[in-house]
């Protein structure tokens, strides 16, 4: 009986998570450098409260049948309300404690002006502001980004 109860759970429990996810594959997370006239827009985050004022690479998690770039694209539009065209990868891809997986892409204006609809803050920062910035300041799983970010800023 108790095997016939395990079985019964784990197939539950599988099904429970296909409802809303169709694979084991860790979610991905897009996150935009966007660089415009030697800087690059960092967000301070809202919530939650151990993240409340660090700054971030804005963006969010992929939703199903998105691409990273169709994401990035939508998650910077509600945020800062403002068009980017996605570049190429920046860094290496982060996997977050929680199981996440963040990848950063360069990105640049299209349209609109960026506004912090979501965020407590935002601001350009050129590449010596960057290296001023206290890691302490910045949302962990972003902190390995930034002497790529400097690196790229230096060459814009
Ligand atoms: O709003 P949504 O859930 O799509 O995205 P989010 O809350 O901005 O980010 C989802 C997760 O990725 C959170 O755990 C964030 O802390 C993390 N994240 C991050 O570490 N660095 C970023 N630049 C963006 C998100």
């Amino acid at each position: 009986i108790a095997t016939f109860v395990t079985m019964g759970w784990l197939i539950a429990t599988r099904a429970a998570r296909g409802a809303h996810r169709t694979d084991d594959r860790p979610q991905d997370v897009v996150a935009a450098a966007i660089v415009d006239d030697g800087r690059v827009l960092l967000a301070q985050r809202a919530h939650p409260a151990e993240l409340a004022g660090k700054w971030e690479l804005p963006g969010g998690r992929v939703e199903s049948g998105e691409t990273h770039a169709t994401a990035l694209t939508r998650e910077i539009r509600e945020e800062l309300g403002a068009e980017i065209e996605v570049a190429g990868r920046i860094g290496a891809e982060v996997t977050h404690p929680n199981g996440l997986m963040l990848y950063a892409y360069r990105a640049r204006l299209r349209s609109g002006t960026p506004a912090a609809l979501e965020h407590l803050d935002m601001q350009w920062f050129s590449a010596d502001e960057l290296r001023r910035l206290d890691l302490d300041d910045v949302v962990p799983a972003d902190r390995d980004w930034i002497p790529e970010l400097c690196a790229v800023l230096d060459d814009a």
